[in-house]
């Protein structure tokens, strides 16, 4: 059986997806964190050289990728999108071709991608190099907060462009876009959204579990999501439902 490349494996979504996965399938987990004796194999997805060392010692031929190592809008702008956009990039460059016949990648991506503005930004910084990509992230004058949005949002159109790209190849692609998550993440979240968290769970009542937000993902990674491709799952127990109901007269 193929294994299941997971990102961000060390903590939160991560971690559960790769507890939920490896019931079934061999699961290799990559994190900047890597505790000692875990089957995570350690990996900054913003260093070109880690995660060529990552790369060598991964099968040749994989089932499927799970982008979820992501930082908040606490980070500085630059640093939100190195690791939430260009590694995410990078990482997915390198396993796509490796990806076998009917596979899947699956991006997380956020409710914040889903913010009114910086479309055209986004699809030009799609098409520019990391170095350009930076450039602008540093001229445009970004917050962290407004970074994690730009990279998100980057993320649901890159999620589609696979789609489209690795079709001949029976390649699937799809993100989801999870609202607030309990995880260690949490809390930086809370620091950098300006009450949004809060407010979201007088909406919903609470927020998800890590394990609600993986089991979306490994529903996308498997042959039952065969006819699914280019979407946004969208998993936030029914906030933006919510939000849009209450917003209206
Ligand atoms: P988390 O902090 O528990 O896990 C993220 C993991 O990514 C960590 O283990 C961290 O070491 C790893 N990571 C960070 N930078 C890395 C790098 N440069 N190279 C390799 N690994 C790196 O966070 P959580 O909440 O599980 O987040 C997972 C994803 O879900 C992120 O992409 C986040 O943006 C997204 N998300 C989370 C929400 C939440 O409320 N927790 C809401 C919406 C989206």
């Amino acid at each position: 059986m193929t294994c299941i490349v997971v990102t961000g494996a060390s903590s939160g979504i991560g971690a559960a997806l790769v507890r939920l996965l490896s019931e079934h399938h061999p699961v290799v987990g990559l994190d900047r964190h890597a505790a000692p004796g875990s089957p995570v194999i350690g990996c900054d997805l913003t260093d070109p050289a880690s995660v060529a060392a990552a790369l060598a010692r991964l099968p040749d031929r994989i089932g499927g990728l799970a982008n979820v190592a992501g930082v908040a809008g606490t980070a500085p702008a630059t640093r939100v999108m190195e690791v939430n956009l260009l590694g995410t990039r990078r990482i997915t460059e390198a396993l796509a071709g490796r990806i076998a016949d009917g596979g899947a990648i699956v991006t997380v991506a956020s409710l914040a991608g889903h913010h009114p503005g910086f479309d055209d930004d986004v699809r030009r910084l799609l098409a520019a190099d990391d170095d350009d990509v930076l450039a602008w992230t540093r001229t445009a004058g970004l917050s962290g907060a407004q970074a994690y949005d730009v990279s998100k949002k980057a993320l649901l159109r890159y999620g589609r462009q696979l789609s489209a790209r690795l079709a001949p190849r029976r390649v699937r692609s799809c993100t989801v876009s999870p609202g607030p998550v309990e995880t260690p993440l949490l809390p930086e979240f809370e620091a950098s959204m300006a009450g949004a968290v809060e407010r979201a769970a007088t909406w919903t009542g609470r927020h998800a579990r890590p394990e609600e937000i993986a089991r979306v993902v490994a529903f996308l990674l498997s042959p039952d999501a065969s006819w699914i491709s280019g979407v946004d799952v969208v998993a936030d127990g029914g906030l933006t439902a919510r939000r849009a109901d209450d917003a209206r007269p």
